[in-house]
């Protein structure tokens, strides 16, 4: 197996980092995961340049373009024979003595990327998945898709916890997304999702179901939505890079209308299936 550290392949038995890496002592970094199907990336442009904002987001310099980061993740896939899977990246802030102030321009940030095998969730797609509530404890910029995760984590573990495949996040009255995925309702046929603001992460995927909303004349409205319009919702469902469109069947104990994947995000499973293929 291979992975990429600063730059270079290297076998994964040999590749290292510093103790002292910000990534490890701070999270001072950003990351990105991004699909492979049938060894390919799949909106690998959209996801690179995500990563670029968010490390202008905390004034960090990638020492790559997206232009540079393409072939070298197309390499490791095929050094990997990836077919379907993953690539995961990320950049810290380098390494350095421990020091909250950031280190001197000339220490280089640390990449590393590396690829898994991950099937697509055919199983889950078909049945759906339950949720809990929690609340969103997160801090105020959701939309750096930053290595600080502890907030996502313990959400997420409480989920596993209770036997369920995702936490669905509120502030108060107001759902934002989910632990490691975004939430949208549907009422009537309209599809409403938090918009794209400093609460949530901006999902490639949210965005790519969007833009078939538009291309197949579904209604959708990107605004916040509150925990009684989740309840009262026709049908409910996750997006992500892994998750791809998840229906959510139950939350919080409590079935999701008759407890069974509704017809729009069926169509919108079918749709994006036919996306990646
Ligand atoms: N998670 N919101 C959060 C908090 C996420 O962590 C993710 C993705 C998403 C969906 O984004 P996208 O469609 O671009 O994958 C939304 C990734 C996959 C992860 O951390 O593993």
């Amino acid at each position: 197996e291979y992975v990429i550290v600063d730059g270079e392949i290297l076998d994964r038995t040999v590749a290292k980092v510093d103790i002292e890496d910000r990534g490890y002592q701070f999270g001072d970094g950003v990351y990105e995961v991004i699909r492979v199907y049938n060894g390919k990336m799949f909106t690998g442009k959209e996801h690179l340049q995500r990563l670029v904002e968010s490390a202008e987001k905390i004034r960090m310099k990638l020492p790559y373009s997206p232009e540079e980061l393409e072939p070298k993740m197309e390499e490791l896939i095929s050094k990997n024979e990836l077919d379907t899977g993953i690539v995961y990246m990320q950049f810290t802030r380098g390494t350095s003595p421990r020091n909250h102030v950031f280190p001197a321009a000339d220490v280089a940030p640390t990449f590393v990327a590396y690829t898994r095998k991950v099937a697509r969730p055919v199983e889950s797609m078909e049945k759906g998945v339950r949720s809990i509530l929690d609340e969103d404890i997160r801090w105020l910029r959701c939309d750096i898709k930053s290595l600080n995760l502890l907030g996502n984590l313990l959400s997420k573990q409480k989920a596993a916890e209770a036997g369920c495949f995702e936490a669905i996040l509120h502030r108060g009255e107001t759902v934002t997304e989910g632990s490691h995925s975004n939430i949208s309702i549907v009422k009537d046929g309209v599809i409403i999702t938090h918009q794209a603001d400093n609460l949530i992460l901006n999902g490639i995927t949210r965005q790519k179901v969007l833009e078939i909303c538009s291309n197949e004349g579904i209604t959708f409205e990107e605004r916040a939505f509150t925990l009684d319009e989740l309840s009262a919702a026709d049908e409910v469902f996750s997006s992500g890079t892994t998750v791809e469109v998840m229906p959510i069947v139950e939350v919080d104990g409590k079935p999701v209308r008759n407890g069974e994947p509704g017809l729009v995000t069926r169509n919108l499973q079918n749709l994006f299936k036919a996306e990646i293929e």
